[in-house]
Parts: C-alpha cells; sequence; structure tokens
C-alpha cells in the first residue's frame, strides 16, 4: 500500500499559488524527500497532508485515508515535526513530551516510558527536567523530533529537520531518522539541503513554484546530468572573468563561492580549451571536473540556485 498518494494537489492563498497541481505517492517504508528552496510550496504540502489545512482542489490519501473526509483516523498515524517547533518554552522537557502524549490518550506510564528511551536516543534524558526555555536551537529540534515519535506513527513528517543546526547535530539527526525508518516508520521530509536528501533520501521530489519538477531517486537525478560537464576554477576574478566564461558557446550556467567559479557546460570537445583561451591572461590556481550535484541538477532545470 502506498504511505501516501498525491492526485492533482493545489493550494492559493488569496491569489498566491502556493501549490500548482502536483501527483505523486510515496512507498510505506521509504524515506522521501521533497527538495526545494524558500517559498517552493514545500510547508504548504505538508500542511494539507497532515490535516492542518485544507486543499484548494485534488486530493491526498495517507494509509489509504483521505485528507479531506478521515482527519481523526490520520491524525493518529502520523508525527509531525513542524518547521517552527510548538514547543512549551516555560514547561520542562519531559512535561513537553507529557503534555503532547497526552493529546493521543496515551496512559501516563507508557509516555514516560517511550519518552525515556527516544529521550536517551537523543542525548536528552539528562535535561529532561529542564526548561525547554534555555535548550539550544539543536536541542528543541531533537525534543520536538521525541515528541513526534512519541505514539509510534507509521509515517514522520519532518518539514525542515535540520535547518540552522551545525555538521555534528545534523549528522546526529539523520542517523535517528535512519534507525526509525529502519524499525519500519516511512519518512516524509522537507529540505533545501541538497547533501541531505542525497544522503538520507531513496527517492527525491525537486518542488520550485509549487510545481515538482523532477521526481527519482538521488542517483538517477543526478544521472540526467549525463550530457552536462561541471568545472570548478580556482583563481583571482572580477566581472570581465565571469563575462569572458559566460561568453564561451557551450556554457550554460556560471556561479562562484570563495574564490572558486563553477561552470556547468555542454559535454564538448574543446570547451575547455576555449574558456582557458579566454581568461588565459588571469592567474589560474586549478581547473577540476567535478561530479554533479543534486543543486546543480537544480540549477540546469531551473537556471538558479536552491539557496539564496
Ligand atoms: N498562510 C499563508 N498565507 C498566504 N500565503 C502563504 C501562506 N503560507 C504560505 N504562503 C505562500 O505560499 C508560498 C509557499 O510557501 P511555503 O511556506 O509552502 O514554502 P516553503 O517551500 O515551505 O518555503 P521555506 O523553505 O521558506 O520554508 C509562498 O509564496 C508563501 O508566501
Ligand atoms: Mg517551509
Amino acid at each position: 500500500m502506498n504511505a501516501i498518494s498525491i492526485e492533482n494537489l493545489r493550494k492559493e492563498y488569496d491569489g498566491i499559488v502556493a501549490v500548482d497541481g502536483i501527483s505523486f505517492s510515496v512507498e510505506e517504508g521509504e524515506i522521501f524527500a521533497l527538495l526545494g528552496p524558500n517559498g517552493a510550496g514545500k510547508t504548504t504540502t505538508v500542511r494539507i497532508l497532515t490535516c492542518q489545512i485544507k486543499s484548494t482542489e485534488g486530493t491526498a490519501k495517507i494509509f489509504g485515508y483521505d485528507v479531506n473526509k478521515d482527519c481523526s483516523k490520520i491524525r493518529r498515524i502520523i508525527g509531525i515535526m513542524p518547521q517552527e517547533t510548538s514547543l512549551n518554552e516555560l514547561l520542562t522537557a519531559e512535561q513537553n513530551i507529557l503534555f503532547y502524549g497526552m493529546l493521543y490518550d496515551l496512559p501516563v506510564r507508557e509516555i514516560k516510558k517511550r519518552g525515556k528511551e527516544l529521550l536517551e536516543a537523543m542525548g536528552l534524558f539528562h535535561r529532561k527536567d529542564e526548561l525547554v526555555k534555555n535548550f539550544s536551537g539543536g536541542m528543541k529540534q531533537r525534543l520536538s523530533l521525541i515528541i513526534a515519535l512519541i505514539h509510534k506513527p507509521k509515517i514522520l513528517f519532518l518539514d525542515e529537520p535540520t535547518t540552522g543546526l551545525d555538521p555534528q547535530a545534523r549528522r546526529h539527526i539523520w542517523e535517528f531518522i535512519r534507525e526509525i525508518n529502519n524499525e519500519g516508520t516511512t519518512i516524509f521530509l522537507t529540505t533545501h539541503y541538497m547533501e541531505e536528501a542525497d544522503y538520507l533520501c531513496d527517492r527525491v521530489a525537486i518542488m520550485d513554484n509549487g510545481k515538482i519538477i523532477a521526481l527519482d531517486t538521488p542517483a538517477k537525478l543526478k544521472n540526467m546530468m549525463e550530457r552536462e560537464k561541471i568545472l570548478q576554477i580556482e583563481m583571482d576574478y572580477d566581472e570581465g572573468v565571469i563575462e569572458a566564461i559566460k561568453s564561451v558557446d557551450g556554457v550554460k550556467q556560471i556561479s562562484d563561492e570563495d574564490g572558486i567559479i563553477k561552470i556547468i557546460v555542454e559535454d564538448r570537445k574543446g570547451l575547455l580549451l576555449d574558456i582557458i583561451r579566454n581568461i588565459s591572461d588571469r592567474n589560474i590556481k586549478s581547473i577540476a571536473t567535478v561530479e554533479p550535484t543534486l543543486e546543480d541538477v537544480f540549477i540546469v532545470l531551473t537556471g538558479k540556485r536552491l539557496r539564496d
């Protein structure tokens, strides 16, 4: 059975089309990502799927239950970690867990037992009696994840679970998501980190302007770039250099960051020589061909970068 099936889903907010007719399904047991830039429509999609808002058009089913009709059933089998955590800052970690656990009518003993396991797994057990207002951003995110799991949902929705976290905290969350998935929980997450989608997910849907513009495994998405090559040039540069590279026939996209110019080019014989010829009066430190990332796929599909 599909964990999620979405058909022609659309959401409009007073004239703004946030979700523009999307259709896809997620299989039970998958880790699935919606990858897209700010404003793509990711949170709106999650809110519809988790019965927080109604769609303008279209249908979605969660394990066969319809988001337009069966919300009370859906709420029992889903866990949600929202983009903005909804913790009570004036309660302790454990009190927050109890509060949310009781919303699911779970017995206090069971909430405490399950809460302890999850607090231990997330490295927060020794902080359970502290007020949440004293927690760091990463700790709040972990607590929010614990709460999303307290009733053992069949499917977990994570809206940007690692935004703002340092690399170590991000890894920790990734490993935990994997573990939860290994125990059988389907994971639907949103992210604008292509590394996250690439590392964690079985399949990725790339979303932009309310539409799904590509959907496949990370490996197959990157294979779409067969006809392109990616060059990285390390050099001192200015607008003149960028313009000189842009003018070469076959250069599709160019971006620069921290002294490195990244160029997506058609795979054409002699193109590299043409580029070098155009900038040969400058001090080039290194030139390398690199493997495409999901970010490059996004750039080729949309002409813009994921993060900006
Ligand atoms: N409650 C609302 N009222 C009006 N417009 C909204 C509302 N919520 C979202 N939008 C608009 O819908 C579009 C999609 O927003 P959404 O929050 O779904 O994007 P997102 O992909 O989650 O972005 P981010 O990465 O910044 O979280 C945006 O143009 C946003 O301004
Ligand atoms: Mg969002």
